[in-house]
């Protein structure tokens, strides 16, 4: 092959080039195959590769109306599949948007609540705040609205100054207490009366895998919500359909959060599309104000996108795949759990669905964060790609939040078998990244502390 003119994420990095995939199957050019316990590499793959229902859907709608851009005209598909959105959606949720992607639908997330108080009058609430370990997109925006310098570098000097809590990890505030005291101190130095929105993911994806704030934060942020008037938004972008054993985690949070951004998987790989919902309030401001919600995207709402997303819930719900993820998830996080025993850097396994996460600690205190420049958390993908598995683990960013930790997020279609062979590689490459990091750890000084920025 000639040599790559892509301009890829890591320089350094070799690249298996994948030319086919099937079910739960990744294939390079090499013939080499490959095990996706990551969906796709991001969790956008919920379905699994090459479905004969959801590349006929495409096949279909590209026949008969490919594309007819948003700001005048509307289709068929997009009408079905915003109504299909609100029937599963948590109760209150009455309009859709449609955008092409995840970091696009958390900025609609928050054009939208700027909108809602702008409409009523509020013309100062623009402030955001959310926990700092999150990740919610690498637009200006999106990447303001996390509070991991480590992320935000070089781009810092681009976005706009939003404040952030620390979040209620088992290490730093398992009751969630010390997240509401950093809420209160924040909404104090904003000024409560200039605050449009918090902003969170309900369930982490990457940044804190698996993990979700305590029962106790949520009511929190309810009082909070209600006393000062901001909006709550949620960033479903890998937690909506169906991926943590609901049709969206809101369904299953304390609070009703006002707007939610949903995305991966929608288009379950198929597709690049990403939808904002929000509930009667936050659209009556707007249709009892200006009514105009302008600004968009070439591909919002486009027919072929929303009929591949319209195949992709037929999908879920004609194979009960959100039960399935309920109920095949628990057994799964137990598999994880007991085939990752006895690994001594192994701190935590979380999971809620086929969502799991995995929290690596230092052996030696069995409870700070592993050094970061072991590397642990990229040698565990890269020895499990060695192997034949794909998995994505977060590399600490020395930001004091978290340290090394894997996702693990198969398909919500694969079988017993071909998980129980992706838990059983990961637990191999894990443990022999163990091994290696004990014999290094001998060499070095003190465990870190949960909190201290490295
Ligand atoms: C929680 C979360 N929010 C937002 C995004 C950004 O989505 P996209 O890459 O589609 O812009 C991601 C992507 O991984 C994500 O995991």
């Amino acid at each position: 092959m000639p040599s790559s003119r892509v301009l890829p994420p890591g320089l350094n990095r070799r690249y298996p080039v994948v030319v086919r995939a099937d079910g739960v199957w990744i294939e390079d050019s090499s013939g080499r195959r490959y095990l996706d316990a990551m969906s796709g590499g991001s969790m956008a793959a919920t379905l699994g590769h090459s479905r004969p229902d959801l590349v006929e859907a495409a096949r279909r709608q590209a026949e008969r109306l490919a594309y007819v851009h948003n700001e005048r005209l509307t289709n068929p598909a997009q009408e079905r599949l915003a109504r299909e959105l609100v029937g599963v959606a948590p109760e209150g949720f009455t309009r859709v948007r449609f955008v092409t992607g995840g970091a696009e639908a958390n900025e609609l997330a928050l054009r939208l609540a700027r909108s809602y108080h702008v409409e009523r009058g509020e013309q100062q609430r623009w402030q955001v705040i959310s926990p700092a370990q999150a990740y919610h997109g690498p637009t200006l925006e999106t990447l303001a609205l996390t509070g991991r310098p480590g992320l935000q570098r070089p781009f810092d000097p681009y976005l706009p100054r939003h404040l952030h809590i620390p979040p209620c990890t088992r290490q730093l505030d398992p009751t969630g207490e010390a997240a509401l005291t950093a809420l209160d101190d924040a909404l104090a130095e904003a000024g409560p009366e200039n605050v449009a929105a918090f902003f969170c993911e309900p369930i982490s994806a990457a940044a804190l895998p698996a993990y979700t704030p305590p029962e106790r934060f949520w009511e929190g942020l309810a009082e909070r919500r209600e006393r000062h008037g901001f909006l709550v938004c949620f960033d479903e972008i890998v937690t909506g359909m169906g991926r943590t054993g609901s049709w969206f985690a809101a369904c299953e949070t304390p609070l009703v959060p006002d707007i939610i951004a949903t995305a991966k998987g929608l288009g379950a790989g198929y597709t690049a599309i990403g939808a904002t919902l929000c509930r009667q309030h936050v659209y009556d401001a707007v249709a009892q104000g200006s009514r105009r919600l302008t600004l968009g995207h070439t591909w919002d709402g486009a027919p072929l996108s929303c009929a591949v997303g319209l195949a992709v819930v037929h999908a879920l719900r004609s194979e009960d795949l959100v039960t399935r993820a309920r109920e095949r998830g628990t057994a799964l996080r137990a598999e994880l759990e007991a085939a990752l025993s006895g690994i001594e850097i192994v701190g935590e396994v979380r999971g809620h669905g086929f969502l799991l996460g995995v929290e690596y600690v230092d052996p030696r205190d069995g409870e700070s964060f592993l050094p970061p420049d072991l590397g642990v958390a990229g040698r565990i993908d890269d020895v499990a790609l060695e192997s034949g598995l794909v998995v994505l683990s977060t590399q600490p960013t020395r930001d004091g939040y978290a340290g090394d930790q894997s996702l693990f997020a198969p398909p919500l279609t694969s079988t017993d078998d071909e998980l129980a062979e992706m838990v059983r590689c990961f637990a191999a490459a894990v443990r022999r990244v163990a091994l290696e990091a004990e014999r290094e750890l001998a060499a070095l000084g003190a465990p870190m502390q949960a909190g201290e920025p490295r």
